[in-house]
């Protein structure tokens, strides 16, 4: 197996596997429609390795598009990162995000079985616990209630490729469930770039820190965590990366379906981030406590030892590297890939 496809690959955490799927020797070639990003991206990874993807500005909605691309390229097997990802946008466009994940992954696969290809790693997220039954959370936390139609995309799209492998066992599905990436390229010159203010954490916090915007607004400290605030499972998005490069070596032994978590194991809340951040950097972050968001819940990290132990995968960095490497990326690039 050596020619991946990979949807997406413009984004953030599809950029930075175009690098370590280049690194590890993979022929890579990228669909993006480019709704949430820039082709820059790709320009900076070819600068990275070395190696300029063939790049297809291609919707995964656009059934002939993809298959003009599949009969270009011929690809073994398909990382599937494309699709929206704003959980605000989502409870506003529950129809776009529908038709734009859903609909798109029907249509991609149905493109992939059409041409021989099936094999497929699928971009889940520990959303799908909904308000986690255990934690640490394992593979075998049952599934929960998502918050939002985003989150139902994820689960639904889950729900819908195991089907398809349980039908016809030529498949093989790998899902992983991400926790919450953060950080970016040593380089510093690919990481995540959100349109206009940030829902999340990290981008928000360098935000404040490049002077952007005035301060970070706490969601809540009255949580059952050792401050008050969320606990989450922060991952360098280099390490999930190699996430993907080990679960395609897993598709290569016929994995059939398989699911992983993509985590640390460790728990940070939001203060202890700013004070990692704050001593990894040297920049003050301004903080007010405000209200909890809605949809949010306390604390949420992952038990990573099947990853660990099926895919000999397990992160190497540490919060501190995810704060200098996010804040890298921030300081070297304001605007993101605008010049
Ligand atoms: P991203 O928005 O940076 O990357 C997604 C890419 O998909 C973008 O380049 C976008 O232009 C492209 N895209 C969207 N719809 C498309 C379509 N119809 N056709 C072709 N391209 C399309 O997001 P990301 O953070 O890199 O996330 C990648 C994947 O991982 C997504 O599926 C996301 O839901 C999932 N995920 C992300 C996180 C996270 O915190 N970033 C957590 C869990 C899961
Ligand atoms: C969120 C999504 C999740 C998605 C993930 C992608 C919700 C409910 N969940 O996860 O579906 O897969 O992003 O990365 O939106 N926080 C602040 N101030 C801020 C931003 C965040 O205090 O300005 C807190 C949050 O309350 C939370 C923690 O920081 O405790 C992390 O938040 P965030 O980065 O948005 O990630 P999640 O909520 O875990």
């Amino acid at each position: 197996m050596s020619k991946i496809l990979v949807t997406g690959g413009a984004g953030f955490i599809g950029s930075h596997t175009v690098v370590e799927l280049q690194n590890a020797g993979y022929d890579v070639t990228v669909v993006d429609n480019l709704s949430n990003s820039s082709e820059k991206s790709l320009e900076r990874v070819a600068a990275i390795t070395g190696k300029k993807a063939p790049f297809h500005k291609v919707d995964i909605c656009d059934r002939e598009g993809l298959e003009a691309v599949f009969a270009a390229e011929h690809p073994d097997a398909v990382i599937h990162f494309a699709g929206l990802k704003a959980v605000g946008e989502s409870t506003q466009k529950p129809w776009e995000y529908y038709e734009n994940n859903i609909a798109g992954t029907l249509t991609l696969v149905d493109v992939m079985r059409k041409n021989g290809c099936k094999n497929i790693i699928f971009s889940s997220s520990a959303t799908v616990y909904g308000n986690p039954a255990e934690i640490p959370i394992t593979e075998n936390c049952p599934k929960g209630q998502c918050t939002n139609p985003y989150g139902w995309t994820k689960s639904m799209l889950e729900q819908i490729l195991s089907d398809i492998q349980k039908a016809d066992k030529e498949w093989n599905v790998i899902l992983l469930r991400y926790f919450n990436p953060i950080g970016a390229h040593k380089s510093g010159t690919i990481g995540e770039n959100p349109n206009g203010i940030p829902n999340n954490l990290m981008p928000y916090i360098t935000q404040v820190a490049v002077g952007k915007l005035p301060e970070l607004g706490v969601f809540g400290n009255d949580y059952d965590t050792h401050d008050g605030t969320g606990v989450r499972d922060y991952i360098h998005v280099v390490d999930l990366a190699i996430g993907h490069v080990k679960a395609l070596k897993k598709i290569e032994e016929k994995a059939g379906l398989k699911i992983y978590n993509l985590g640390t194991g460790q728990g940070y809340s939001v203060l202890d981030i700013v004070k990692n951040f704050e001593e990894a950097t040297g920049v003050k972050i301004p903080y007010t406590i405000k209200p909890r968001r809605p949809g949010d819940i306390a604390e949420c990290y992952a038990d990573a030892s099947l990853a660990k132990a099926e895919l000999g995968w397990e992160a190497q960095y540490g919060i501190r590297e995810m704060c200098e490497d996010s804040w890298r990326w921030q300081k070297n690039n304001p605007n993101g890939f605008e010049d």
